[in-house]
């Protein structure tokens, strides 16, 4: 099969990973490929924060499940999680790369998410697994993440969105069923 096909069909969530770090030339190669993602009007209105620092992610993770443990409408199970020391947004890997939103641009999140699947796809291909993360987000928004913001470099004004777990699964994905439906042909 062609390869940019299978790795599009193979590629699958990988919510647990080995402490192995993924090399820097890797790393690289992969943020390459997220800034060749499209953007609207070719503005790349993104910026890129790898985080090989997994005490900064357990930061992250840290204060994600504070605010977690504060919100009456926490599912159970995160709950339980969160007050167990075990609440992680990175699964366990041991990198991320978080993607932030230049100020004002109506696209920004469109294109940071269009940067995270070409850096999934090509991490993937390199023989990686990943995560794309969403929920990482809630302590890095508004005043209450600000100094997390800066921390991590983040550049004034910009909005964290999205993110990226890359590392070595510890388990092997199940393939994906075979996805129908949701498509109609105007021919
Ligand atoms: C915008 C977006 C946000 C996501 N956020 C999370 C997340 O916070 N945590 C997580 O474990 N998975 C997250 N995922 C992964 C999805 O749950 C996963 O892609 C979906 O279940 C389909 O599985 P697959 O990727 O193996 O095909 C997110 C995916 C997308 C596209």
């Amino acid at each position: 099969m062609n390869q940019v096909i299978e790795t599009i069909l193979t590629r699958r969530a990988v919510r647990k990973y080995e402490k192995t770090p993924v090399p820097r030339e890797l790393l690289e190669q992969i943020v390459d490929c997220g800034r060749y993602a499209p953007s609207a009007l070719g503005l790349q209105t993104w910026h890129f924060t790898v985080v090989t620092d997994r005490k900064m992610l357990d930061r992250i993770s840290a204060a994600n499940a504070k605010l977690a443990l504060a919100d009456p409408h926490t599912p159970p199970v995160l709950r339980e999680e969160a007050e167990s020391g075990r609440f992680d947004n990175f699964r366990g890997a041991p990198c991320a790369v978080l993607m932030s939103g230049e100020p004002g641009r109506q696209f920004a999140d469109v294109d940071c998410a269009n940067a995270v699947e070409n850096m999934a796809l090509a991490a993937e291909s390199l023989g990686l697994n990943t995560c794309y993360l969403a929920s990482f987000v809630f302590c890095l928004l508004g005043e209450q993440g600000a100094q997390l913001r800066k921390d991590l470099g983040i550049p004034e004004g910009y909005t964290p969105n999205l993110a990226l777990a890359i590392g070595y699964g510890a388990d092997a994905p199940t393939p994906a069923p075979r996805r129908e439906g949701c498509v109609n042909w105007v021919e």
